[in-house]
């Protein structure tokens, strides 16, 4: 499911063999116009609340595994972590350096900063709606928040904490003890406690009141007519094939795809999901984002390649730049200035109003 480009490359041919019967038909009795078939061969129809629209629609629940269920004192114990500087080797970089409120929880840097300053291979991904997941990072190395958080304090290159120093510390610092005590009673403070506390504080990061939800759940006047226009290019597989990749609420296949960034052709580029499997297909490979949010998290791509949206776009509509290993589900698009003006406010529907974060206050 996830290596997926094989499979969706197959489904692909599938998809196109169902359109042309589609196509067969409708000779005969032309569809509606606001009826789009979608990168999955469903027909969805663009109104409001439409019950076609469902797979657009987030569970009531974020998961989380069994022994961390959510608790607000868990949250707010993960929160404190999540920004607290202490936890890095300099005493001045905390998650949030990196996952920055200020900027849709990443860092509005085309590559990450880590430490003293060091220019890191790879951009800092949002954290918002990683919750909702079933694998991490660029790479899918990590398959879930509580795998994944101890990894930026112990790395060299970024917070380069002394565990053993950390644990000992949070284990003499009277304000930790207790929240750790009301958070996981009975239980150590020690890698797993603290990975599971930032990784419940990172489910309550969430985005899923974006007007395009409020459309999706039935309020007509959420979305202008462009940005329904934007989600029909979206959606469509001879328009912009967004979903074929970026599908469901979250708007990722959580698959790893080659889009023919430049960097690809550098001497030695990065490559990717192939570090993790090695099948061909995954060479250069990344991991696909959810577009949630992506008005606020500027610049893309995992080398930060596209400033803007704009930019984006025309990375897609060219079908890839370095083609080598491509993934068959990219392609030029040929879209006009209109498709892709309204596939850019598409996007920007896809922002929640801004939920002020307060910083926490940390134990001393
Ligand atoms: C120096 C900047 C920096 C710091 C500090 C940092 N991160 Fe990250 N984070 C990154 C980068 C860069 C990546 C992507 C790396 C990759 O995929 O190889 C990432 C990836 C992630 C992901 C995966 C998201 C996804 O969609 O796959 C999570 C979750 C995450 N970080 C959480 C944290 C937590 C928790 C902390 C603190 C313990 C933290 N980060 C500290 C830069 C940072
Ligand atoms: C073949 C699968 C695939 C298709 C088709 C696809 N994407 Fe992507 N998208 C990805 C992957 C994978 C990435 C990350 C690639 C990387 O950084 O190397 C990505 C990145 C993005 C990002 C950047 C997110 C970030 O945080 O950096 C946005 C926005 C986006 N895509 C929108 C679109 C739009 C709009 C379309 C249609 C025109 C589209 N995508 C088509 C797989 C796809």
């Amino acid at each position: 499911m996830r290596d997926s480009d094989v499979k969706k490359a197959f489904l692909g041919g599938a998809v196109v063999i169902s359109m042309t019967v589609g196509a067969v038909v409708s000779y005969a009795s032309k569809p509606a116009e606001n009826v789009v078939q979608d990168t999955d061969g469903e027909a969805i129809t663009l109104e409001a609340g439409h019950e076609s629209l469902g797979k657009w629609r987030f569970p009531a629940e974020i998961p989380a595994p069994e022994d961390n269920a959510i608790t607000a004192e868990r949250v707010e114990l993960g929160k404190k972590l999540f920004f607290d500087p202490r936890l890095s080797r300099d005493g001045n970089m905390s998650c949030a350096s990196c996952h920055s409120p200020m900027f849709g929880w990443s860092d509005a840097l085309p590559t990450a900063r880590g430490f003293r300053s060091e220019r890191l291979e790879r951009a800092t991904p949002t954290i918002f709606n990683t919750g909702y997941n079933p694998i991490q990072m660029w790479d899918g190395r990590k398959p879930t928040l509580e795998a994944q958080a101890m990894g930026p304090m112990e790395a060299s290159s970024e917070m380069n904490m002394d565990l053993p120093r950390l644990f000992k510390w949070l284990n003499t610092n009277p304000g930790y003890r207790a929240e750790f005590a009301r958070a996981y009673p009975g239980e150590s403070i020690d890698a797993n406690t603290v990975s599971k506390a930032i990784a419940t504080y990172e489910r309550t990061i969430v985005s899923k009141d974006s007007p395009f939800d409020r459309w999706v759940a039935g309020d007509k006047s959420a979305l202008t007519p462009q940005e329904v226009r934007g989600f029909a290019v979206f959606i469509d597989p001879n328009k912009g094939n967004c979903s074929v990749c970026h599908s469901g609420p979250n708007f990722t296949d959580n698959g790893f795809h080659n889009l023919g960034l430049p960097s690809w052709g550098d001497p030695n580029p990065d490559v990717g999901r192939f570090a993790q499997k090695a099948i061909g297909k995954m060479k250069g490979a990344f991991k696909t984002p959810t577009v949630r949010e992506a008005a606020a998290t500027a610049p893309y791509f995992h080398d930060g390649s596209a400033e803007t949206l704009e930019q984006l776009v025309e990375h897609y509509n060219k079908g890839g730049v370095v083609k080598t290993n491509l993934s068959p589900n990219m392609k030029e698009l040929s879209l006009n200035a209109e498709e892709k003006a309204a596939l850019v406010a598409f996007m920007r529907s896809l922002s929640s109003p801004a939920t002020p974060v307060a910083f926490p206050t940390l134990p001393n």
